[in-house]
């Protein structure tokens, strides 16, 4: 018997796209402050956060993911039918089944383009880039549109004083496509399954809906918890040395590097994986916390949109990318900026 054929794809790829969707409702700390025992002063100095955007409830994750992936598409110059693949990474999309990716794929008109979902918190947009990078490499897609969605409000505790602050809402698609120069690095990832209790839903799907039988449902409503302090540490010091690797990885100094976007958990973890991995001054930093607070998966792409709309980044410059978290789970590389 001889041996089966292979597909065999383009020598590299690259983000050819990115767009962004933020949702219409700014809430400010004093808002937040209004439901939990904290104060503007102390969420500003131990997150950064100034605001955040929480969605409306038009603002669905399928809606924002359509907005952002409209975007994207434009930017790249790549119509919605050329679309093979969609991967869309969110923990907030409420249905167990259908994926949301065959919906958004569908009201895009990207007809037919295998489409699924993925579970990486915050790390799913890097996720997303390395299985895009190497779908395109070895011929099993040509152009994959990656989406990171969060309805994070949703699933937050508003009374919950360690992260009603921290999580908000939004979307950020990228579209993936083939390229003679390489314009994604090799991913470094893993996962750490002994810390899972770290951050995670305080209660499964059945438990909440056999308790809404009773009259308290909604006090079983499952919710995000997460002991911050023990992710910070974990965040600021493991995932430096992550980070390092995939600048090794990638044969990228920090000399040679121009924009550095970690995940946006905290302005604090951001400065701490600058200094570690002793970044030259002149190395643009992605900051969108701020304004945006943590919108997992969708961080990264938000704070590039963020960085190239104001001009601070440009097309082709290097860009470290890392995500960390529920998981834990984490992912980085180095790409080219669209
Ligand atoms: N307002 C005022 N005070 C507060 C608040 C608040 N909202 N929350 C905690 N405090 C108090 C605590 O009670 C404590 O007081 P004490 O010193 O008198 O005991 C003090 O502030 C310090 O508390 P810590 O929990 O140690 O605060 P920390 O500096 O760690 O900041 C934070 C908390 C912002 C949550 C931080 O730990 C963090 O950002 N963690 C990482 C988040 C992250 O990276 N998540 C990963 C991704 S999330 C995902 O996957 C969806």
């Amino acid at each position: 018997m001889t041996g089966l054929k292979v597909s065999t794809g383009a020598a590299c790829s690259k983000l050819l796209g990115i767009g962004g969707y933020r949702p219409r409702r700014v809430v400010d700390n004093a808002e937040i402050c209004t439901l939990i025992d904290s104060s503007d002063e102390w969420i500003r100095t131990r997150s950064g956060i100034i605001e955040r955007r929480w969605a409306s409830p038009d603002e669905t994750v399928q809606m924002m993911s359509v907005a952002a992936s409209r975007k994207a598409l434009e930017r790249a110059g790549i119509e919605a039918p050329q679309i093979d693949t969609v991967i869309v990474s969110t923990v907030t999309h409420l249905y167990q089944t259908p994926a949301v990716a065959t919906t958004i794929a569908s009201e895009l008109g990207a007809k037919g383009a295998a489409a699924f979902d993925i579970s990486a918190a915050c790390a799913g947009f890097c996720y997303a880039t390395a299985m895009a990078d190497s779908f395109i490499r070895s011929g099993a897609s040509k152009y994959v549109l990656i989406i990171g969605v969060e309805r994070l409000s949703d699933l937050t505790n508003k009374h919950d004083r360690s992260t009603a602050f921290l999580f908000a809402d939004g979307a950020g698609a990228a579209v993936v496509g083939p390229s003679e120069v390489p314009g994604v690095g090799p991913v470094v990832w893993g996962s750490d399954g002994d810390q899972a209790l770290l951050i995670q839903q305080t209660a499964s799907w059945d438990r909440a809906l056999s308790a809404s039988e009773d009259s308290d449902g909604m006090a079983l409503w499952p919710t995000l918890r997460m002991e911050g302090n023990p992710v910070f540490k974990w965040a600021a010091y493991t995932m430096s040395k992550t980070a390092a690797e995939a600048l090794d990885a990638a044969g990228v100094s920090p000399d040679d590097l121009d924009v550095f976007v970690p995940h946006q958990a905290n302005m604090r973890i951001t400065d701490a994986m600058f200094k570690a991995l002793k970044l030259p001054e002149q190395v643009v930093v992605g900051r969108d916390i701020a304004y945006q607070g943590n919108t997992s998966a969708a961080s990264i792409p938000l704070a590039i949109e963020a960085l190239l709309e104001s001009g601070q980044a440009h097309s082709g410059q290097t860009c470290l990318i890392i995500g960390f978290g529920a998981g834990l789970v984490y992912a980085g590389q180095v790409i080219l900026i669209p």
